[in-house]
């Protein structure tokens, strides 16, 4: 195999480095327990926190975030002005009342520039006796224009005219899109929540100084709660008797206020997971994740909040959800055909994202930190991407601990079914140690390390072949890695198909 005069190469690679390169690979799988020393269950910051209270007074903002639009001129704002109502009378406040307005500017003094954007308010209903409607704040979004790449910007929102502007915060602009331009540490997490583990990953996340945020699914988690603010640790054990899966909506301004030292600066890309459904009156759903965040969806060709991409220098990212129709006939997967080429695609998602030559692929939904080789159809293949897992933000669901390789944990196939996929998705595998099979018997080849603890992670493009991952957990001082690997491509042996063809 042509792997091997590379692997003593990139041996020489890791002596000096002391970290191993996917070129190093296969590797043999390896699995890390729950540490039983940790105490019990994740819980909570109450509606009590200093960190969660509204601390603004009248129409000042706050919740204020910040998101990257697709290309590195352009960075969205959003914010929040007046109080949420939750209850039986509640009165949606007019979006037209309080103006959004950014001033911005690379001098903190004077602000010379203006953006204007729009505003908007969304309810949560349940027409249900003895449950409580919400109706939120005016939420408010201005897309910034024509930034200087990696350019240091001040800016202040709100409405002059009342007059209630923020206080001045500043950030960042990424790199220019290009081949040798990068920013230095993109961070990656998934299922937040907003417990105290959620604080130690973010606070975790905040020593390492990344440049952007991406969130991978699962927010607040305020789908845990009754509309009366009673919470549970699982939602579908303690509360199935109400006539709808509710949710208690401030849990989502808990959020916003307490991310907002994070949000101000650096942008977050998020794209939803299962817990933004909140299904509601008349079957809408996905309604506070579509209302709160800014997407670059418009920029990238998309038509929902559900899939985007977006450029960060030299790196290209495609958000993708999966809690929406991605089979071939949606238009998730039509979108992402139509991003580079209309005729050359065949099968699946996967396939789409193999032929793309997509080394990376990140997930959330699942509560544990796990890492494959490079896989491709669950068959190795120096080729096919990296999966990495990070659903280990901390929420105050359960951790994963069990596996589906582990003795009497192998699902019943027809429990699995995928009503985003048009029906049922489960198939046995077709080949390898585990052919005929559900599950396997033991940690699949494709897995490199898992382990069940809270973390974050980072991702570093070193160069147009080297991207560093590294996994922090809570545990840990907060510069030593749980987990690092060069992800390193070989352009040569795997160009991708699509720009071959087209
Ligand atoms: C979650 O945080 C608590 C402290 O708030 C800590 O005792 C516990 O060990 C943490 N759990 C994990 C799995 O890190
Ligand atoms: C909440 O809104 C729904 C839909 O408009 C309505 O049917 C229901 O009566 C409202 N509930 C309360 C408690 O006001
Ligand atoms: C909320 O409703 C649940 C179910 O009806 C009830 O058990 C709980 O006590 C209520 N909590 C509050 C704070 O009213
Ligand atoms: C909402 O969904 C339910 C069940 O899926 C369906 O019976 C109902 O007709 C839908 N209602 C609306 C307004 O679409
Ligand atoms: C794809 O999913 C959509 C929506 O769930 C469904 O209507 C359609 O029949 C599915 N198509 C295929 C080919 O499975
Ligand atoms: C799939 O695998 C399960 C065991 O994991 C087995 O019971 C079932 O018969 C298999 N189904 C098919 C169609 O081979
Ligand atoms: C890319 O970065 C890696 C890690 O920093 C380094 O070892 C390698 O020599 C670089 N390659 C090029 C072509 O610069
Ligand atoms: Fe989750």
């Amino acid at each position: 195999m042509g792997l091997v005069s590379v692997l003593l190469v990139s041996f020489c690679v890791l002596s000096v480095l002391g970290i191993p390169t996917t070129l190093d690979g296969p590797f043999k799988p390896v699995t890390v327990p729950l540490d039983q020393t940790f105490r019990g269950h994740a819980v909570d910051l109450p509606d009590t926190d200093p960190r969660v209270r509204r601390i603004v007074q009248g129409f000042e903002p706050e919740q204020i975030s910040l998101s990257l639009s697709t290309t590195h001129d352009s960075v969205w704002v959003s914010w929040i002005t007046g109080d949420f109502q939750i209850g039986e009378s509640i009165k949606p406040l007019n979006p037209k009342t309080v103006a959004s307005v950014v001033r911005y500017g690379r001098l903190r003094f004077p602000l010379i520039h203006k953006a204007t954007g729009h505003s908007l308010v969304y309810n949560q209903l349940y027409p249900f006796v003895g449950l409580q409607n919400y109706t939120s704040g005016i939420i408010h979004h201005a897309r910034l224009t024509g930034l200087k790449p990696n350019t240091l910007y001040y800016y202040q929102c709100g409405d002059p005219s009342m007059p209630a502007m923020s206080s001045t915060y500043y950030f960042k602009t990424m790199p220019a899109s290009g081949p040798k331009s990068y920013p230095s540490r993109i961070a990656i997490v998934g299922d937040l929540g907003l417990t105290y583990n959620t604080t130690s990953t973010v606070d975790h996340m905040i020593g390492n100084s990344p440049d952007l945020v991406l969130l991978v699914g699962d927010v607040c988690y305020a789908n845990l709660y009754l509309t009366n603010g009673t919470g549970a640790d699982c939602y579908s054990c303690s509360f199935s008797q109400t006539p709808i899966h509710e949710t208690y909506q401030p849990r989502w301004d808990y959020w916003g206020r307490y991310m907002q030292p994070v949000t101000s600066k650096i942008p977050i890309m998020v794209v939803e997971g299962n817990h933004e459904i909140e299904r509601q009156v008349e079957n809408q759903t996905f309604v506070a994740y579509s209302s709160r965040f800014a997407f670059p969806s418009r920029e990238s060709g998309s038509p929902s909040t559900f899939y985007y991409s977006f450029n960060a220098g030299g790196i290209h990212f495609i958000m993708l959800g999966g809690y929406i129709a991605y089979n071939k006939s949606a238009r998730q997967y039509k979108w992402l055909d139509e991003r580079s080429c209309q005729e050359c695609m065949r099968v699946a998602m996967e396939d789409l994202l193999y032929q793309y030559g997509v080394d990376v692929i990140f997930n959330g939904h699942v509560h544990a930190y796990e890492r494959s080789n490079r896989v491709y159809n669950y068959k190795l293949d120096p080729c096919g991407p990296v999966h990495i897992t990070v659903g280990d933000g901390g929420n105050r669901e359960k951790m994963a601990i069990a596996h589906a390789d582990e003795p009497g944990k192998c699902p019943d196939p027809s429990t699995t079914p995928d009503e985003y996929m048009g029906g049922f998705c489960a198939f046995n595998f077709t080949s390898g140690p585990a052919a005929g099979k559900f599950c396997w018997d033991r940690q699949p080849d494709y897995s490199v390390y898992r382990e069940s603890s809270f973390g974050h992670g980072i991702f570093e493009v070193k160069n147009e072949t080297h991207a560093l991952w590294t996994w922090h957990r809570n545990q840990d001082m907060y510069n030593s890695p749980g987990d690092q690997i060069y992800i390193v491509r070989q352009p040569e042996m795997c160009e991708p198909k699509v720009s071959q063809k087209c």
